[in-house]
């Protein structure tokens, strides 16, 4: 039997968390080492899972990945022996094809085998495909592989016009771009923080970048990236879930090592719900007396609230007074963790991608399934609400995302406890 978690209805938290590093961004980070024939240095990396899948798919490329430090990793790409992702390491994690705009721009060649299903929606490549054609590759899908190959005298910048600025296509779009003749130009690119980092590290290497922070960015290509050592950012969704466990049973938790900018408007929200949040320059102290109150979410690329929080925030809602009505505008079947919810008895009703929240249920303790990363985290929560013990199973989807969250929520006074699958 596979590890799980029990949780026993939690006081208060209380006390002070650090956030870890984005796992968002630095499995991009660790794809645009790619890029540079020479040695990367990573600090602030979060010992999950997915890092690991991610270590995994750049060691087959024949780049050598050490842990430098617990949470330091050096990967040194000097050469690249392979320009093929698997199929067993990119069905693990989806985030795996970030390595095609890299691999396209260095090698001039790519084989990632296509992620094909995932458990929040359909989530399509088109628009990384079409936008690495911009810049002059040939692509094919065979034997259920995305084969690019670039020119002969390599990618060339190219103007590029996303549909929708997903995250993926504008980060494998910039490394790609990194590496060609002249200027790409994305418009209505992706503006999360995530990418800001990438494009942060990419400056560090030498690339020349305008617009960062914006939907317009112009990135120069280059022939040659420089070596970095890159500290990558806070991570906003942990530091989101911990806000909103803080919320739910009233209590006073601080979290350190995250920028309060790259969640305002999630900060909105828990003021709306009814608590207090204080801005630090690197922290943000929330405090909740009181029970809180609905509020209505919808979902959107940043600076709008995080399809990656939804979850969390429903969990939330569902023990809140009122009625919330929660719209995912970014993946489709993103609320798969309702039913469970409900299992434990939320009132939520699903239409299409409209969630209706009937709040003040009285939860109580159920065993439940994490259907996914961050709907697993919501089932935690929840967990410190519910009357009794809930038992959470299939925890291996919030290692994939989370360093240590049972240890973090239990200092914060949490009933928490993991148990290994040979108990
Ligand atoms: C990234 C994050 C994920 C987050 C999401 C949105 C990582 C590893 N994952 O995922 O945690 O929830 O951003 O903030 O960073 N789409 C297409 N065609 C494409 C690409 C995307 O139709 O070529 C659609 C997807 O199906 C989805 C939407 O665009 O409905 C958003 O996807 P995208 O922003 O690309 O998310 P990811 O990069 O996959």
């Amino acid at each position: 039997m596979a590890d799980y978690i029990t949780i026993d209805r939690s006081p208060a938290l209380s006390g002070s968390i650090e956030a870890c590093g984005a796992k968002n961004s630095v499995l991009k980070l660790m794809a645009a080492s790619v890029l540079i024939e020479g040695v990367t240095v990573l600090r602030n990396v979060a010992r999950i899972a997915d890092v690991e899948v991610m270590c995994a798919v750049l060691r087959a490329l024949g780049v050598r990945v050490d842990w430098s430090a617990p949470h330091e990793l050096t990967l040194d790409a000097s050469t690249i022996t392979s320009t093929t992702a698997p199929y067993e390491l990119v069905a693990q994690m989806r985030a795996s094809t970030a390595v095609l705009g890299p691999l396209a721009g260095r090698c001039g060649e790519a084989r990632v085998a296509l992620p094909g299903g995932c458990n929040i929606g359909s989530r399509k490549i088109d628009m990384h495909i079409a936008g690495l054609q911009s810049l002059g590759a040939e692509v094919e899908i065979r034997h259920g592989y995305i084969e690019v190959r670039s020119p002969a005298a390599g990618l060339r910048g190219a103007e590029v016009l996303l549909e929708f600025p997903s995250v993926g296509a504008t980060e494998n779009l910039i490394m790609a771009a990194a590496l060609s003749r002249g200027a790409t130009v994305i418009r209505n690119a992706a503006r999360e923080p995530e990418i800001t980092d990438l494009l942060d590290f990419l400056v560090e290497a030498g690339v020349t970048i305008d617009g960062r922070g914006t939907a317009e960015l112009t990135i120069t290509g280059t022939t040659k990236l420089d070596e970095v050592c890159h500290a990558v950012i806070g991570d906003r969704i942990e530091a989101g879930t911990f806000l909103a466990a803080a919320a739910m049973t009233r209590g006073e938790v601080e979290v350190t090592g995250i920028v309060p900018e790259h969640l305002e408007i999630v900060l909105r929200k828990l003021e709306a719900m009814g608590a207090v949040v204080e801005r630090g320059a690197s922290s943000i102290l929330v405090r909740a007396s009181d029970q809180l109150r609905a509020v209505d979410i919808q979902t959107l690329p940043f600076p709008g609230f995080p399809t990656d929080l939804q979850a969390q925030f429903m969990a939330a809602c569902a023990v809140a007074q009122g009625s919330s009505i929660i719209t995912e505008n970014v993946f489709e079947n993103r609320f798969m963790f309702a039913d469970e919810l409900g299992r434990m008895g939320a009132d939520i009703s699903i239409e299409g991608h409209y969630a209706l929240v009937k709040g003040g249920a009285e939860l109580s303790g159920a065993a439940v399934r994490c259907p996914d990363l961050r709907g697993g985290a919501a089932l935690v929560l929840a967990g410190l609400v519910a009357e009794g013990t809930t038992t959470v199973h299939d925890v291996f989807h919030i290692d994939r995302g989370y360093e240590g969250f049972c240890e973090k929520l239990f200092s914060l006074g949490a009933r928490i406890e993991r148990h290994s699958g040979q108990d």
